[in-house]
């Protein structure tokens, strides 16, 4: 099938390179001529386990083509990919203008029929508010062109995209129409084969599904966050407690992993604008702000638990971090919770010596040049003349580590274990003062 793609960031790129890669031929379109330069010499502007080979293998193999050119784009494909952003406006609300102006030109350059399938994460009733604008830009041209607008979201995870993907639980799509079921299941065959993972339902449902989803999920972190802050003062160990719940099936052991809150760009923008969608119909969603609301405060927990070691007092102090981005296999900085540590540090008059594996540019991207941070090359390097260490994420490379030589870098031996990746009794049998979330008497 002739596919085109537009938006190249993570859904964008790897829905491109995914359904390149089974065999389709894509044009991935995006308006950032800088980017699609790049792209074209098979560079990946984001750090994603396997990507760049990926896209380096079907461009080579002719499958997989990117142009800032929109008129091309329309006429390449049947089916029309919208993977473009949806930021957060200032109320929380989803800001629809990118979604809406690739509807525009698809409405404008159209000659024939197109399957609009969208993939960004939108506020139900947007495959309506797509139809109308390709329906009103035919108008404007005088011209009639079948079309069809269905939903299907996606539900790929930064770090494990191309996996997600590929072997995704399910494949939504929301459409009423058996043209559009048809052509959909021609474009997942490659990935549906060993059972139907197809899910056809209405549009609106298919909307919901997504926020639905993400939601869900972040109820269940913000839950055991919750139990955790209430298992450090009832001197409970949280992990007991997580391996506990989870052993019911109906619980489940996935995203029961307490923490230090989280991140990312989809968990604190969906929730919020799920939360916007429900208020705008006249409903308030209490368990959504309940669940902002829990995740707001445990992302302070990190600076809350360093301050109290220090007596409240971090002027003059130096904290290592572990881990930048907000979470591991990626280096992705947004809505991190280290970025909530290093701020309040940095307003408590402590410097930061921070290691990530893949978000140092990142960091000094967000942050620029400044005095209060250092961007260490090896975690050990970050520990030199420090004052304490956190870890903000759970990257595999931290969690075999030598305590004794952690105790003997640190000016004063503080542990705090955003991630609970170590046994406390092991830390502190190295002399280090341990505090985890949720884990007895490390309030
Ligand atoms: C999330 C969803 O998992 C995807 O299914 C969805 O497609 C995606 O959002 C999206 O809407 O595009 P992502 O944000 O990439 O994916 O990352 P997750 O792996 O879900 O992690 C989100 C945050 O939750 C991270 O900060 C992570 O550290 C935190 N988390 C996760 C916990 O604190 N505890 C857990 O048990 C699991």
């Amino acid at each position: 099938m002739k596919i085109t793609v537009f938006g190249t960031g993570y859904v964008g790129l790897v829905t491109g390179a995914c359904l390149a890669d089974a065999g389709h031929d894509v044009l991935c379109v995006d308006v950032d001529p800088a980017k699609v330069e790049a792209l074209e010499r098979g560079v990946v502007p984001i750090f994603e386990p396997g990507l760049e080979a990926l896209v380096a293998r079907n461009r080579e193999e002719g499958r997989l083509g990117f142009t800032v050119d929109a008129a091309q784009g329309v006429a390449f494909g049947t089916m029309q990919f919208i993977a473009v952003g949806t930021p957060p406006d200032e109320d929380g609300s989803a800001d629809m203008q990118y979604v809406l102006s690739v509807a525009t030109t698809i409405g404008r350059h159209m000659d024939g029929y197109k399957l609009v399938v969208n993939k960004s994460t939108v506020p139900v009733g947007t495959a309506d508010r797509v139809r109308a604008t390709i329906i009103a830009e035919l108008a404007g041209r005088g011209v009639e062109h079948d079309f069809d607008v269905c939903s299907n979201p996606e539900f790929l995870k930064e770090g494990a995209a191309i996996e997600d993907f590929t072997r995704g639980a399910r494949i939504v799509v929301g459409t009423e129409s058996d043209k559009v079921r048809e052509l959909m299941r021609e474009c997942y065959a490659p990935y549906n084969w060993n059972h139907d993972k197809l899910i056809f339902m209405d549009v609106r449902s298919a909307e919901l599904t997504k926020y639905a989803a993400n939601a869900m999920l972040a109820t269940k972190i913000s839950f055991m966050n919750e139990m955790a802050n209430l298992a450090e003062r009832l001197g409970a160990d949280i992990e007991n407690v997580r391996l506990g719940i989870g052993s019911d099936p109906r619980i489940g052991y996935h995203f029961i992993y307490p923490g230090c809150g989280y991140g990312g760009s989809c968990f604190p923008k969906d929730v919020r604008a799920l939360e916007r969608i429900a208020h705008e119909v006249g409903y308030e969603a209490r368990m959504l702000s309940a669940v902002e609301a829990v995740n707001d405060h445990q992302k302070s927990t990190l600076f809350n638990k360093l301050s109290n070691a220090f007596d409240g007092d971090l002027n003059g102090k130096t904290i290592a971090v572990w881990g930048l981005a907000f979470k591991p296999n990626t280096d992705d900085m947004r809505e991190a919770p280290s970025r909530t540590l290093m701020e309040a540090v940095w307003a408590a008059g402590g410097h930061i010596q921070a290691y990530d594996p893949e978000a140092r540019d990142e960091c000094r991207r967000l942050y620029g040049d400044r005095n209060d941070l250092t961007l260490a090359e090896h975690r050990v390097d970050a520990l030199d003349g420090a004052d304490a260490l956190v870890i903000c994420t759970e990257w595999k490379e931290f969690r075999v580590a030598d305590f004794k030589a952690i105790r003997d870098a640190l000016r004063t031996p503080v542990m705090v274990d955003g991630r609970n990746i170590y046994e406390p009794d092991s830390v502190r049998a190295a002399g280090l003062l341990y505090f985890g979330v949720g884990r007895g008497d490390s309030v």
